[in-house]
């Protein structure tokens, strides 16, 4: 919360006076309720919802894989989306530019090895992406993804559970995207004119023609 507090007041300072915080854990749906109860009172409608919240724990093999970890994953990447996505559908209107905004992964439409839980998890987000904009197709509610390649945000510090030295050499070499290239990208997605849905869009860095294929430099 104090992390939110201070984005807020940044963006007060800029201009943004009615930003507001409240905490949520998507991985609860007694949490996600008292959020949208919360919602409710201070907005007659919501335009938007982005589903950020989550992230990859551990990246080890289905033989060695942790229960706490797959259900952290699929509570939050999964269960988050769809909780939220229900919470929060009576609030949007009907016809009139709202948009679900999904943030999926590379991971989640080509699997790697000891990633199959997190990857399980984005490839779930994209199907559930894709159900929703057909279940929403006679109200005008826009359904989009955007998934990411390699980006250098705290992912890989939380991955490997706080381990620097680790989480470091995912990048090493490399220029990866940070935070501010996706999130510029979906403020583009959900700015289009409201009959204008961008379903899908893959942003990756350019070191990174595939999942597998990263190019490094010596450092
Ligand atoms: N970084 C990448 O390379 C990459 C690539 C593709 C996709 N993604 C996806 O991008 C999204 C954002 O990740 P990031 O890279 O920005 O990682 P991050 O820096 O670790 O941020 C993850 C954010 O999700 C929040 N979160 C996690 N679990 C939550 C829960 N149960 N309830 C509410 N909030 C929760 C975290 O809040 P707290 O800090 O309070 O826990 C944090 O704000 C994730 O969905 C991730 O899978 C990342």
């Amino acid at each position: 919360m104090d992390r939110l507090e201070h984005v807020a007041a940044e963006a007060r300072s800029a201009g943004s006076p009615d930003v507001r915080v409240h905490a949520l854990d998507v991985a609860s749906t007694s949490s996600v309720e008292t959020y949208v109860a919360w919602v409710r009172t201070v907005a007659e409608r919501v335009d938007i919802l982005v589903n950020n919240a989550g992230g990859a724990h551990g990246l080890e093999s289905v033989a060695e894989g942790k229960d706490a970890d797959w259900e952290a994953m699929m509570q939050a990447n999964v269960l988050g989306v769809l909780r939220m996505t229900r919470a929060v559908l009576p609030l949007v209107p009907h016809d009139a530019g709202g948009m679900i905004l999904n943030v999926g992964s590379i991971a989640g439409r080509t699997p790697y090895e000891n990633g199959a839980a997190y990857c399980g998890s984005k490839a779930a987000e994209l199907a559930i992406t894709r159900s929703l904009r057909m279940e929403l197709n006679t109200v005008g509610i826009r359904v989009a993804t955007v998934d990411p390649g390699l980006a250098e945000t705290e992912f890989s510090m939380v991955r490997f559970k706080g381990d620097a030295d680790r989480s470091k050499k995912v990048y090493a070499g490399t220029r990866p995207l940070v935070a501010e290239d996706v999130a510029e990208a979906m403020v583009w997605v959900a700015s289009r004119p409201p009959h204008v849905c961008i379903d899908e869009m893959v942003i990756k860095p350019t070191d990174q023609a595939a999942v597998h294929k990263l190019h490094r430099r010596a450092v």
